[in-house]
């Protein structure tokens, strides 16, 4: 099969190193030729690791690089069977491609955007056949996060997502079924993790060190989340946070928070600008957590059942199926249970407590527990 892929950043480099392990052969277009010759040099690196972990041979990584080719011609894309766009997150430049493309690329093809954030639909009403168009959401670093995330749209054709899934299956990787809604999975279900954290900080109920430690510790989580937004980076995170928010029409429960806008104001991104949450300045001292386990209890309880309650939601919306839910959370972002399995195990009655308590003294519409988990709670007590 002939893949095209357009936008040979973060992502479109690995995506593109995906694909051509699987077999395919890859067009890889970019509209600048730096960009271009860094995702040569970044595919090359990271097979190199391949090779000298044992993972790869010298002669496999050469035949990989080979596959792709690299292009600034969009005519190049004549022979495609699937087109992945992975440029810019502008909805007005990404709709301008796709008019563009389909000028070149046979019937037949597969149209698809990698975007994180704008409606499948929207992108796709920009194209003459929007039927063959779908979201096909990967997660960074391509080569390595297994997740995919795949996205009908309303125009999509009845089959094609399930034609899709099988083909990301056949790249190793492993795909869920997402409806087209703000965030899709992984970026509305994880949104409390940093927004009830966030909020936590913000009435001082606890520290940033306190917090990280609690959910890491105490949660089992593999960061905390402080230091993951810092890893993330403020300017990548706070926009995610606003544009979920926005798109959900000002529901309370996504609503961004000051402390992070003002870092992101102030340029202060985390790891990658030296300075967020933490310091990352040599020689700085780095805050040291309260050791509590009460307090450490109260805190992981508190943001998990804000986790929980959006997996449910999730659910009871038909946004994801049962078993791509919970693979989504532990293969997107690593969580290390499933929300869902995760909620039975605490048991029912005592996460709808959590959120109607919080609910009960803030009285705030992000507390609002998912009607999915009443029922369920209701129904166990009844016996059903
Ligand atoms: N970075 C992530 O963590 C992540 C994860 C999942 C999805 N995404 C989505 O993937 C897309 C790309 O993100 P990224 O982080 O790889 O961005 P990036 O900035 O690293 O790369 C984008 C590339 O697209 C090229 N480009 C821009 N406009 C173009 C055009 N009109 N024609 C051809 N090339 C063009 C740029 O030159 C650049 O090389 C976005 O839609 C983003 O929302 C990003």
């Amino acid at each position: 099969m002939t893949i095209g892929i357009i936008g040979s950043g973060a992502m479109g480099s690995g995506i593109a190193q995906v694909v051509a392990t699987a077999g395919h052969t890859v067009r890889l277009l970019d509209q600048n030729a730096q960009a271009l010759q860094r995702a040569n040099q970044a595919i090359e690196t990271s097979l190199n690791k391949l090779i000298e972990k044992g993972k790869l041979t010298t002669e496999a990584a050469a035949k990989i690089i080979a596959q792709v080719h690299l292009t600034q011609d969009m005519q190049a894309f004549m022979d495609c069977e699937l087109v992945l766009e992975a440029i810019v997150e502008d909805l007005a430049v990404k709709q301008q491609l796709f008019r563009e493309l389909e000028m070149v690329v046979p019937e037949t093809c597969i149209l698809a955007s990698n975007t994180s954030s704008l409606s499948i639909a929207s992108i796709a009403s920009a194209c003459q056949q929007p039927e063959r168009f779908i979201g096909i959401h990967f997660f960074n670093p391509a080569p390595l996060m297994a997740l995919v995330e795949v996205i009908p749209a309303v125009q999509t054709r009845a089959g094609l997502a399930e034609e899709v899934r099988a083909l990301v299956e056949s790249w190793g990787k492993l795909p869920v079924l997402a409806k087209d809604t703000p965030g899709f999975i992984v970026n509305r279900v994880a949104r409390p993790f940093y927004g009830e954290a966030i909020r936590l900080l913000e009435e001082g109920v606890a520290g940033i060190a306190t917090i990280d430690w609690a959910m890491t510790e105490l949660g089992g989580f593999r960061m905390g989340p402080f230091q993951l937004m810092d890893f993330i980076g403020h300017d990548v995170n706070y926009r995610v946070t606003e544009s979920v928010f926005t798109a959900f029409f000002f529901d309370p429960r996504y609503k961004p928070s000051f402390t992070q806008k003002r870092l992101f104001e102030a340029g202060y991104y985390g790891r990658k600008s030296g300075r967020g949450f933490y310091s990352y300045a040599p020689g700085t001292a780095s805050p040291v957590p309260t050791r509590d386990a009460e307090l450490g209890q109260r805190i992981v309880q508190r943001i998990l059942a804000m986790l929980i309650n959006e997996a449910m939601d999730a659910l009871f919306l038909n946004v994801a199926s049962h078993p791509d839910l919970e693979l989504a959370m532990t293969k997107g972002v690593n969580y290390p249970k499933g929300l869902l399995a995760w909620a039975d195990e605490l048991g029912l009655p005592q996460v709808l407590g959590t959120l109607d308590s919080l609910y009960d003294e803030y009285h705030e519409d992000r507390y609002r527990a998912s009607p999915l988990l009443r029922r369920m709670v209701r129904d166990v007590a009844n016996g059903c």
